[in-house]
């Protein structure tokens, strides 16, 4: 018997502790979130606890019916933290080939442990909008090389688990212990970072303005 929606989302987030609602919450409060684009998202639907319309990737074969489930909607509305009705979307598939060019532009892209998302899904992010990207993928690190992209906080996590966002001595994060600056095409290749003096445990960073490159 497949496993409920609820029960899937309560054994990979709830019950550790890993919705990172918080975190989402920081956005929203200091840059006026109201839409995002989730690619590689599994189920973590927690973005839409405080985010209003939130459009959500994977190829995953259980987000479909986790996604279409009615108790997933239930769950959202009675959390929500906003007035209006949830707006959840779903899209199955890569999300490199299945994005449609027509949806968007989003206030927010968010990658989390999913590859390379700041590059893939740039386009589908508004010019002045944020990227929310950790470096476990080495995503983060794609960005900070990128020119279409500038850091402007980072995340810190306190004890207890909470995020902490700072926009103070930005310039103090990726600077490598080896000194020598990692080229775009050494970081594409790796699938880890290097080893920086000072990590954070995410980072944001705003897009420029005009078409990305
Ligand atoms: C480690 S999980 C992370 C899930 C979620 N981002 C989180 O932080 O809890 C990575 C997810 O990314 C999805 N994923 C990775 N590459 C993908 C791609 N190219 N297209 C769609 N989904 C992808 C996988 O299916 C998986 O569900």
């Amino acid at each position: 018997m497949p496993e409920s929606a609820i029960a899937l989302y309560h054994q990979h987030y709830v019950e550790k502790d890993f919705e990172r609602i918080d975190m989402f919450r920081l956005l929203v409060d200091r840059f006026g979130t109201r839409t995002a684009l989730y690619p590689g998202s599994f189920v973590h639907v927690s973005p839409s606890l405080v985010i209003p319309s939130v459009t959500y990737v994977d190829s995953d074969r259980r987000c479909p019916s986790f996604f279409a489930d009615p108790a997933i909607q239930a769950m959202v509305e009675e959390r929500r933290e906003y007035p209006e009705q949830p707006d959840i979307r779903f899209i199955a598939g890569d999300y490199a080939t299945t994005i449609p060019d027509d949806v968007g532009p989003f206030d927010l892209l968010i990658s989390q442990w999913a590859g390379p998302v700041s590059q893939v899904c740039k386009r589908w992010l508004r010019a002045g909008g944020i990227l929310l990207a950790n470096d476990s993928h080495v995503d983060a690190s794609l960005a900070q090389v990128d020119p279409d992209y500038r850091l402007v906080a980072v995340l810190e996590r306190r004890s207890g688990g909470r995020h902490l966002l700072s926009e103070d001595d930005l310039d103090a994060f990726f600077l490598p212990k080896s000194g020598v600056p990692p080229e775009p095409s050494e970081l594409q290749r790796r699938t880890r970072p290097p080893r920086y003096t000072r990590v954070a445990a995410q980072y944001l960073f705003r897009r420029r303005a005009g078409p990305p490159g």
